[in-house]
């Protein structure tokens, strides 16, 4: 067998949909995971973390472990998972992604596989189901997703470094599953040519730098009304953060996670209006100030110290 047997790699938190581009956009956030796959005397799962209640260490339901057993070579042995969990587990950034993700890029470091990123995305998508989340995870920044038949085609754009973000985490979860059957099957024709234009004007404001556009840009007609009910705090933190100077407010994913885009100066601001919007309207909340991550998965400097020594 090639390669070390082992590996530990970060992975970040993504944002999908930012609003029109409805299973097609996401964007990489600098919360990140750590996955650690050794050799043991059987498979199993342990984690710590703010979050580590919200991994399954079931080995036949954890993500990441099936995603690595779907690469690792038949005569790779046993394995034991340690995931590092700081990404919140309500839902909205993208934890299943990041998993998948984390469990395929270690399964190609630990077997020096030679796959393409094409392939770890193609397979990432297929078990996510989605391909918004799985993106950003794999190669950081904001990443546009296309399926077209059974091919998928991404494509990185630049993220303006310039753009503050801000996410309020409300304590109550939200199922991806239950949030994609409460979506209709067919739409009115206005509807989708509003999200189509959205969607490139989104793209068009962020190079140029147009923020203002950003409110027009992320408004959506295809997820955010039929999902509402299930995301009761975004329209109340969406109004305090406009009020606030916020450039615009979308639900991250299928929620509860809400992710507004700022002014930088006004990030401390936007976050305090939004916590208390949430706070007020019922629902306790985390919020966080942080930044588009630029990286995707990667192997931690751990990993690379000792794999070079033993190379030695
Ligand atoms: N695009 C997916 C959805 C993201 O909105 O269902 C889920 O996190």
């Amino acid at each position: 067998m090639n390669g070390p047997g082992w590996a530990e790699v970060s992975v970040p938190a993504s944002s999908g949909n930012l609003g029109s581009g409805f299973d097609a956009i996401g964007l990489a956030i600098e919360l990140r995971d750590t996955f650690r796959f050794e050799h043991s005397h059987r498979d199993y799962i342990e984690a710590d973390g703010k979050f580590a209640k919200f991994v399954p260490v079931d080995v036949r339901r954890n993500l990441s472990f099936r995603a690595f057993r779907s690469l690792a070579p038949q005569s790779a042995g046993r394995y034991r998972l340690h995931v590092h969990r700081v990404t919140p587990g309500q839902g909205g950034l993208g934890s299943s992604a990041c998993a998948i993700v984390g469990g395929l890029v270690a399964a190609k470091l630990a077997f020096n596989l030679e796959i393409s990123s094409d392939e770890l995305l193609e397979r990432a998508a297929d078990l996510e189901g989605h391909p918004d989340n799985v993106g950003p995870a794999l190669v950081g920044g904001l990443v546009i997703t296309v399926r077209d038949g059974s091919d998928l085609h991404w494509l990185p754009v630049k993220f303006p470094d310039s753009l503050g973000i801000v996410l309020i985490v409300p304590a109550y979860r939200v199922a991806t599953a239950r949030a994609r059957v409460v979506l209709p099957q067919q739409v009115p024709l206005a509807d989708a040519v509003a999200n189509l234009s959205r969607t490139a004007l989104l793209i068009g404001a962020l190079q140029a730098g147009r923020f203002d556009q950003l409110r027009v840009a992320t408004t959506d007609q295809l997820h955010e009304p039929y999902r509402s009910k299930l995301n009761p705090a975004l329209d109340p933190c969406r109004e305090s953060a406009a009020a606030a100077g916020a450039y615009a407010t979308v639900l991250s994913g299928s929620g509860p996670t809400i992710i507004a885009f700022c002014p930088p100066e006004r990030n401390l601001t936007i976050a305090s209006a939004m916590g208390e919007a949430c706070t007020v309207s019922g629902h306790k909340c985390e919020t966080y100030v942080i930044g588009a991550a630029s990286s995707g998965a990667q192997p931690t400097e751990n990993w690379i110290k000792q794999t070079r020594k033993s190379d030695l």
